[in-house]
């Protein structure tokens, strides 16, 4: 079991400030060994990578590809040069869905999901708003908010290029097949894009386990800095799509007329890359794997149970997402009637410095499909207690005496 107090102590904003911080599937707050790994980039290393020709860019450049190797070990990947660092997970989205587009001789519908965030809905979006060759369809969220798997299999065929789709919903919390997804998706000859932004935090991922083509994720939704997301590809792919941005250090030969491209990664990262967050990634990653990542599940699930059992007992609440008891990824996204999403939030705020989530979470069209115009969430992570679940829902009980309308009791 994770000693939550202990965790605690590592991350200076929880001592700096009286806060119960329940916005982690937004982002996570920074431990110490991050904050310090980041200052000794500064104080003791700071050149650029892949560059210069004098020992500290050396240095520099060695402790930035350890963290990539790290990046690919703690995914499972067969090699580093199949981690592309990008700016976030949605950069990385990006970087597939306009590769794909210049790169696939197939031409047919891209699937995502009707619980996609933004980040796995515009680039497709645009994409096929701007050309003929990509067509985008939503498989559906069925009542229970779960992805309608026989919807998706009515909606995929052999022209289906690619599947993109969450690991885990930010707002439902869904935890999504990917086994299955993959599998259907790999019969029919598309390709298969995971956003793993709410599965990495606190859940293990093995890519020969899933068998994904593609997986985007972001450091600073799993303790590492902001600025750094990664972008997984099979490297027999990567090699073949071409970048769609350029700029310097991704090419072996420029002349007025031709370009050579250097090998994946270094094709998908043109300019300076973000080497302080990369190297400091690693510190999180270490500090991930010191606390096990199965008891970070164990204690995220814990917690998340609890809330969304304490949350059912409260009346005229809607819970969106699995029953309780049923896998859920570690957040909780509900109403309560008569109190819109942002006076709850507020008032939670100014009541007991509680931080939680109010508004669409960038899934716009899933609160569509759920008919409402806003929700409230929670998110937990290694350095809540239950204390932060109870305190909360003490103070749900409170704002709803206070705004519940008629309904509040
Ligand atoms: C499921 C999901 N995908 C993608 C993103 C985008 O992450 P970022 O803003 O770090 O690019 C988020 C962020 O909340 C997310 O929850």
């Amino acid at each position: 079991m994770l000693n939550v107090e202990d965790v605690k102590r590592d991350f200076p904003v929880l001592k700096n400030r009286d806060l119960i911080y329940l916005d982690n599937a937004a982002t996570t707050l920074t431990p110490e060994p991050v904050i310090q790994s980041l200052q000794e980039y500064y104080k003791k290393l700071g050149a650029s990578v892949h560059r210069g020709i004098y020992q500290l860019a050396n240095e520099t450049t060695e402790e930035f590809e350890r963290a990539r190797n790290s990046i690919a070990d703690y995914i499972g990947a067969n090699s580093p040069r199949e981690i592309v660092l990008t700016k976030n997970c949605t950069e990385g989205i990006n970087v597939i869905a306009y590769s794909l587009e210049r790169w696939q001789e197939k031409s047919g519908k891209v699937l995502v999901t009707e619980m996609d965030h933004h980040s796995n809905i515009l680039p497709w979006r645009f994409i096929a708003n701007g050309s003929k060759k990509f067509q985008l369809e939503y498989v559906e969220v069925t009542k229970e908010g779960r992805l309608d798997i026989e919807d998706y299999k009515r909606k995929l065929s052999p022209e289906t290029v690619a599947v993109a789709f969450p690991g885990i919903s930010n707002v439902l919390g869904t935890v999504n097949p990917i086994k299955e997804v993959t599998n259907l998706a790999h019969e029919n000859d598309a390709l298969v894009i995971l956003d793993g932004a709410q599965w990495l935090p606190h859940r293990a991922f093995d890519l020969s386990e899933y068998g994904v083509d593609f997986l985007t994720f972001s450091a600073h939704k799993m303790l590492g800095p902001t600025g750094l997301g990664v972008l997984y590809g099979r490297e027999e792919l990567l090699r073949m799509m071409p970048p769609p941005f350029g700029g310097g250090e991704m090419v072996l030969n420029v002349t007025r007329q031709k370009v050579k491209l250097t090998d994946p990664p270094q094709k998908f990262e043109p300019g300076t890359p973000p080497i302080a967050q990369t190297i400091a990634f690693k510190a999180a990653l270490d500090y991930l794997e010191k606390l096990e990542v199965s008891q970070i599940k164990d204690h995220v699930d814990n917690l998340t149970q609890r809330a969304v059992n304490k949350l059912s007992k409260i009346p005229y609440i809607d819970i969106y997402g699995p029953k309780e008891g049923e896998p859920r990824g570690g957040l909780v996204s509900f109403n309560l009637e008569g109190v819109h999403s942002h006076d709850l939030a507020t008032a939670l705020d100014s009541l007991d410095n509680i931080a939680i989530r109010a508004g669409l979470h960038c899934a716009q069209p899933l609160h569509e499909v759920l008919e409402i115009n806003s929700s409230a969430r929670v998110s937990f992570y290694v350095y809540n207690s239950n204390e932060d679940v109870d305190r909360f829902i003490a103070g749900v009980k409170e704002v709803k005496t206070i705004l519940g309308g008629e309904n509040g009791e």
